[in-house]
């Protein structure tokens, strides 16, 4: 059993140690906002923050997780108004879709500490993958964001999901919600 804090939420997933971070938030946790495409660190689409850090959940296991905050794209905002997501929608930087949560997840963990990113910044901090070709749109998109996040521009809000965050993160037996003071790295009472 591994437990870390997911999206804010303390967990414990009940599964080998081994098995990849990424199967244990689709398949445990259904949180299939975090996509597989090649399962072996090559295109970027399982994309997740770990710490601040952008990082591949395929390439982890739960056990290295263990006592770390993850977040996926669907704990980045509940309604859609994180600026990069605000701002791949302004600039039409999405098209099947597969890559954009990765992408997303990379790009919020660049401007995080980068607000204002060159656009070989921007390339650098994003090596993904994305078939369908929106690689310019892309570097306008995060510059946007960046704009958005400094305060110097503002975007239209982004038409609301159709599913809530409760139903698409609904709790499975593999994984079981924690009390709060029984987190990873909370202090005991
Ligand atoms: S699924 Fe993780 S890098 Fe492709
Ligand atoms: S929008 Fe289709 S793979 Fe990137």
């Amino acid at each position: 059993m591994s437990r870390m804090t997911v999206n804010d939420r303390p967990v414990q997933f009940d599964m080998d140690p081994e098995t990849p971070l990424l199967w244990a938030l689709r398949d445990a946790a259904n949180l299939t906002g975090t996509k597989y495409g090649c399962g072996n660190g090559d295109c970027h689409a399982c994309t997740v923050i770990v710490d601040g850090a952008a990082l591949r959940a395929c390439l982890i296991t739960i056990a290295e997780a263990e006592g770390r905050f993850i977040t996926t794209i669907e704990g980045l905002s509940n309604d859609r108004s994180h600026a990069v997501q605000q701002a791949m929608v302004a600039e039409q930087a999405i098209q099947c879709g597969f890559c954009t949560p990765g992408i997303v997840m990379a790009a919020a963990a660049l401007l995080q500490r980068n607000s204002a990113p060159s656009e070989a910044e921007i390339k650098a901090a994003l090596p993904n993958i994305c078939r369908c070709g929106v690689y310019p749109r892309l570097v306008r998109a995060v510059q946007r964001a960046g704009r958005v996040a400094r305060r110097s521009e503002t975007i239209s809000a982004a038409p609301a999901p159709g599913i809530s965050a409760e139903d698409a993160a609904r709790a499975v037996p593999a994984m079981r919600p924690l009390p709060r003071d029984d987190a990873p790295g909370s202090e005991p009472d």
